[in-house]
């Protein structure tokens, strides 16, 4: 068994939470040698609920979890912990667009930035689910001036898993034969899934995918899937959320699988012409605990438009948060 270490997580009453802390409880994001304190933050008036959650993951009788602190203080929750799930923060509901819950959530993200730089451990590592979740990354970030900037990810996983469903279905093979789908840009609709790298059963997924229906469909589909499901089910996605936190949590922590990659919503450093200063979705390779953008792919034009527009959009996002920068 490994020391333990704290995991914190926000909006611990909440849909998300609910699908997410007894898995990482199980080991699901860590491993099953990795002991925990689990943190659970949530606001004054969910404090009952979050009992109600700490009762049932005690009732689960985990042999991995330590302990559990629940607490309204953010201060406590983030206190020497090394890893942090940002999901506390209001979901949108229908005909809203992900940016307009800025307004609503920035000031969360910026207390919380401000409270992990104080207490965190240094070699914390932040996933922030709560949307919109590349520029509360980014808000985080620069809450936390002593803290690694590269400490900042934002949850693409989720696109990136629904990109692998769409494919899958459409060439009639199993997930596993699928490797190197790419987002980029904003967890948002003018996210940019490419399947330019991609391999079917070790093909260029070009010569498996009808191009018409890759640009048709599943483009605009992966774009608007979160839409589609509060449309369909009247709440924004959760266990799919939850699923998507855990594997991008233990990706960046074991590393991503031999020959494939995954994509991370990362700090910007210039590189495929995004210029520093947001939160961006890549292409990344993890290993020994870190990340890594993939080098050297090509960018073809369709590719460029579709990066460019997502990019633009996320300074936009930048820009109407300036002051908490
Ligand atoms: P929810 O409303 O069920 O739960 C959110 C919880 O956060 C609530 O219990 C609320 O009390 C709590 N909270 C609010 N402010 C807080 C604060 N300052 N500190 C601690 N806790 C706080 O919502 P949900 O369905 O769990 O979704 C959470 C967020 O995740 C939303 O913003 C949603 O849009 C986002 N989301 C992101 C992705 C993604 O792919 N990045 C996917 C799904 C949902
Ligand atoms: C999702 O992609 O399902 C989440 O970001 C929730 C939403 O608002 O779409």
């Amino acid at each position: 068994m490994k020391k333990t270490v704290c995991v914190a997580v926000t909006g611990g009453a909440g849909q998300i939470s609910y699908g997410l802390l007894f898995r990482i409880a199980a080991g699901e994001m860590l491993g099953t040698n990795q002991p925990i304190i689990l943190h659970l933050l949530e606001i004054p008036s969910m404090m009952d609920a979050l009992t109600g959650v700490r009762m049932e993951l005690e009732d689960c009788a985990f042999p991995l979890v330590h302990d559990i602190v629940c607490t309204d203080s953010p201060q406590v929750a983030f206190r020497d912990c090394e890893y942090a799930l940002l999901v506390g923060a209001r979901p949108r509901g229908k005909g809203m667009e992900r940016k307009d819950l800025l307004q609503a959530n920035a000031s969360i993200f910026s207390a919380h930035g401000k409270a992990m730089n104080e207490v965190a451990a240094r070699n914390i590592r932040v996933l922030v689910v709560g949307n919109p979740a590349n520029t509360n990354a980014l808000i985080a970030q620069q809450s936390a001036p002593d803290i690694d900037p590269g400490a900042f990810t934002a949850m693409m996983r989720l696109d990136h898993n629904r990109a692998l469903a769409q494919i899958a279905q459409h060439a009639q093979v199993p997930l596993t034969a699928i490797q190197r789908v790419s987002i980029w840009g904003n967890h948002s609709a003018t996210q940019y899934p490419s399947i330019s790298h991609a391999l079917v059963g070790g093909t260029a997924a070009s010569e498996v995918v009808d191009i018409s229906w890759y640009r048709n469909e599943m483009i605009p589909t992966v774009q608007q899937r979160g839409a589609a499901i509060i449309q369909a089910r009247g709440a924004s996605s959760a266990a799919s959320a939850a699923n998507a936190a855990i594997d991008h949590m233990r990706d960046w922590v074991m590393g991503t699988p031999e020959g494939d990659w995954t994509s991370m919503g990362i700090p910007s450093n210039g590189s495929y012409g995004v210029r520093e200063g947001v939160i961006c979705s890549y292409p990344v390779h993890c290993a020994d605990g870190r990340y890594t953008i993939v080098p050297d792919l090509d960018i073809d034009e369709f590719s460029r438009n579709k990066i460019d527009l997502s990019v633009q959009e996320l300074f936009e996002e930048r820009a109407a948060v300036e002051s908490l920068l």
